[in-house]
């Protein structure tokens, strides 16, 4: 009996003993998983900091300038180049009157987004577009864009449109009246005349378009020839080129080669067009009989072709100006000589597309001397490394 009850304790005790171990190894799992748990929460947090961390370094280093305004319209929150403009003067002063301007209306307004665009007087001038829109809390996001660039650009395309409508329309006008004319004429000496003049507006569109579709074809060559290319070449045969113009003026090209040849890596092409050009330039703005001097040079890493002419020169005000399309100094004189005032924009690009630069020196009534310095493409020998000043007008 004794042992039946002895028997029946030790199985109670070992029930009991194992239930135990098994809570006790249920109570390690569970706070096992909650060290996992636990582990998974921290790794969850860090990440979250660190997207937060990340996401404040995308608004901080935003070239636009980020605000976020309370109802209140106080700012809650302002990346770098908001602060500088909250801390700014002056034209600053005009963009922040625009963003809270921007935050009444969206909460006046009921509407979910307004934009607005400033032109700002400067200096610099600056043109500045601002977008707002309204966050689920009740707080307004405004972002501020400089849009100064695109807004430069649009105004060349403009003028670029207008000035290509205008060169275009008064030589078609001319050949218009000129053929009309024509129609009703009997008389073959004054027939013989308007047709020549006919010729002449024609020849005048028909050089305007040449000069586009080259400017454009320059513009657009995003990998120029690299041809071994020697200038005395070029110089010889825009010389050549130029000669019946220089002829009927009397003037004399001299040309001052240096030797031995020089040679660079380039477009052949587009170097003749930029030495046409300076020639055609210095000829015709020359006066009768005097005389154009076509010369190269050689320095240790760049070639140069300078044309020097003594002729009517360039005002000092329009020095920095008469490489962009269409400008001349003279419209009046231009007009006469048959210019459209690309020819300059045509050599600084070839001075672009090969990494050179364009200069001129001008006196007014003593003469131009344009000087085309391009880098002579030739592998380097060690130590002497190329610099690149960009393109300059002087
Ligand atoms: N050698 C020069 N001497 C004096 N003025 C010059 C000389 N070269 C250029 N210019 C001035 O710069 C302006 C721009 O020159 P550019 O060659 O671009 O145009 P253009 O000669 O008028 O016309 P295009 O070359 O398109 O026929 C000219 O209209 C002229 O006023
Ligand atoms: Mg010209």
């Amino acid at each position: 009996m004794m042992a039946l009850v002895l028997t029946g304790a030790l199985g109670a005790l070992g029930v009991a003993v194992a239930a135990a171990m098994w809570w006790r190894r249920r109570a390690v799992g569970v706070q096992a998983e909650l060290q996992a748990m636990r582990r998974r929460a921290v790794q969850a947090e860090q990440a979250a900091v660190a997207a937060q961390g990340r996401l404040h370094d995308v608004i901080e280093g935003a070239p636009a300038a980020v605000f976020v305004l309370e109802p209140s319209g106080a700012v809650a929150l302002a990346n770098a180049a908001a602060s500088a403009i909250l801390t700014g003067r002056h034209g600053d002063a005009l963009v922040l009157e625009a963003v809270r301007g921007l935050c009444g209306e969206l909460q006046r307004g009921g509407v979910e987004q307004a934009t607005r665009a400033l032109d700002l007087a400067g200096p610099p001038r600056r043109s500045v577009a601002l977008t707002a829109r309204r966050l689920p809390e009740g707080e307004v996001l405004v972002i501020t864009d400089d849009i100064t660039e695109r807004r430069r650009i649009d105004d060349v395309r403009r003028d670029f449109v207008a000035n290509i409508s205008h060169e275009l329309k008064t030589p078609i006008g001319a050949m218009a009246l000129l053929a009309e004319t024509m129609t009703d004429e009997d008389d073959p000496q004054l027939l013989a005349r308007l047709s020549q003049r006919l010729h002449r507006e024609a020849m005048r569109v028909s050089s305007t378009i040449d000069d586009l579709l080259l400017l454009s074809r320059i513009e657009t060559d995003e990998q120029p020839r690299r041809e071994p290319v020697r200038l005395d070449e070029v110089v010889a045969h825009v010389v050549e080129r130029s000669q019946p113009a220089a002829a009927l003026r009397d003037i004399e090209v001299r040309t001052e080669l240096v030797e031995p040849p020089v040679e660079l890596l380039g477009d052949r092409r587009q170097l003749e067009s930029a030495v046409y050009n300076l020639l055609d330039n210095a000829v015709k703005y020359s006066d009768e009989g005097s005389e154009v001097v076509v010369r190269t040079t050689r320095n240790e890493r760049t070639v140069g072709i300078e044309v020097a002419d003594r002729g009517i020169g360039i005002p000092a005000k329009d020095l920095e100006r008469v490489f962009e399309r269409f400008y001349r100094v003279d419209r009046a004189r231009s007009r006469s000589t048959g210019g459209t005032g690309l020819g300059l924009a045509i050599v600084r690009h070839v001075a672009y597309n090969h990494e050179g630069t364009v200069r001129v020196a001008s006196r007014e009534g003593e003469g131009s001397t344009f000087r085309l310095e391009l880098p002579d493409g030739l592998p380097a020998p060690a130590g002497s490394p190329v610099t690149d000043e960009g393109i300059t007008a002087s």
